[in-house]
């Protein structure tokens, strides 16, 4: 087996090769620029590293984890303009740099062109990762519209909370997971725990995403800081403050999250104090370890040797101590 940063380096080879300059340049170069970008190559590194803990050559994983990445991009396209944020990855948005329809016909074609990438797998592959990735793909819109719904409703739950993320997030760790695994042609049992150990994992990296949003550096997380609040998410941290502080607070709180002041340094210092204060913000970071924890555990159970597991074990580390 390879290090996390060698199946990065071997996909990041793979996907400059692969992705080429065509006309019309509007269609094309979006989808080059924002792939261009970088970012952290997390889901396509899964595909690989399950296809090789199943015994499959991780080359052979190539171009599903190429779909996965370019899946991943044109869900960040759109979701910038739903989400109306000006920054990804230190960068101007896609809708920023060209324009809102540039940015939704670039979108769709990401979204064919990672179909087309299963077409290069004999027929029981194709067909097996093309529905996952349908039903996937299915519920992260689903995820997507309760985070819109959500933005305006005075009654999220935490549970709503966290059944959004898994859908907008969680489930397409969990399919890069098993698509590995497909492309590996393992067990039926494997397949079905290396997507618990990502469903586990995604809702962590979520959960850890939110908290950086409000708390991250802003020199290298890379998008607007306190993104979230601007646009009053209903996350974690918001619905652990409500829950955990006193009526005065609450109210407060609650005050903040219906107005769109212009100056909107006033309003995220304001929320940041009190998602402290009530003690959400160390809640969710002990929420993180959480699912960390539960992921690790539905790893122990898988029958694969130490060394393979190790990997794993290391990404989700490495997940729950990034800053970016
Ligand atoms: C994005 O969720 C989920 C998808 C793109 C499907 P967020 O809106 O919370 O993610 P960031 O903060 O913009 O990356
Ligand atoms: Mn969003
Ligand atoms: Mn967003």
């Amino acid at each position: 087996m390879k290090s996390i940063s060698q199946y990065r380096e071997a996909f990041q080879e793979y996907l400059d090769y692969k992705i080429e300059v065509k006309e019309p340049e509007n269609l094309y170069n979006p989808m080059r620029y924002i792939l261009g970008l970088g970012g952290k190559r997390l889901r396509p590194v899964l595909v690989l590293m399950s296809a090789e803990i199943f015994e499959a050559n991780y080359e052979k994983a190539l171009d599903a984890a190429l779909a996965i990445e370019i899946f991943h991009n044109f869900s960040l396209v759109h979701d910038d303009i739903m989400d109306d944020a000006p920054l990804r990855r230190g960068k101007q948005t896609v809708h920023e740099r060209w324009d809102i329809n540039t940015g939704i016909l670039s979108g769709d074609a990401m979204l064919i062109n990672a179909y087309q990438l299963f077409e290069n797998y004999d027929s029981e592959t194709f067909q097996e990762l093309a529905k996952l990735f349908s039903k996937t793909a299915m519920q992260v819109c689903e995820g997507q519209q309760y985070d819109i719904d959500f933005e305006s409703r005075d009654d999220v739950t935490i549970e709503n909370y966290l059944k959004m993320i898994e859908y907008k997030t969680a489930v397409l760790v969990g399919a890069s997971l098993q698509m590995g695994a497909i492309v590996a042609n393992t067990s039926a049992v494997n397949k079905e725990s290396v997507y618990e150990f990502g469903r586990l994992l995604g809702i962590a990296f979520q959960l850890q995403d939110d908290y950086l949003d409000a708390f991250g550096d802003p020199e290298t997380f890379g998008k607007q800081p306190g993104g979230d609040i601007i646009e009053n998410k209903k996350t974690f941290l918001y619905l652990k403050s409500l829950e955990a502080s006193g009526e005065s607070e609450a109210r407060q709180l609650e005050h903040l999250y219906t107005i769109n002041p212009v100056e909107t340094a006033g309003k995220i210092d304001a929320v940041k104090s009190l998602f402290r204060s009530s003690g959400a913000a160390a809640l969710t970071k002990l929420e993180i370890e959480k699912y960390t924890e539960m992921a690790f555990k539905v790893l122990d159970e898988i029958e694969i040797s130490e060394e393979k597991k190790r990997p794993l074990r290391e990404f989700g580390e490495m997940l729950m101590n990034r800053t970016v």
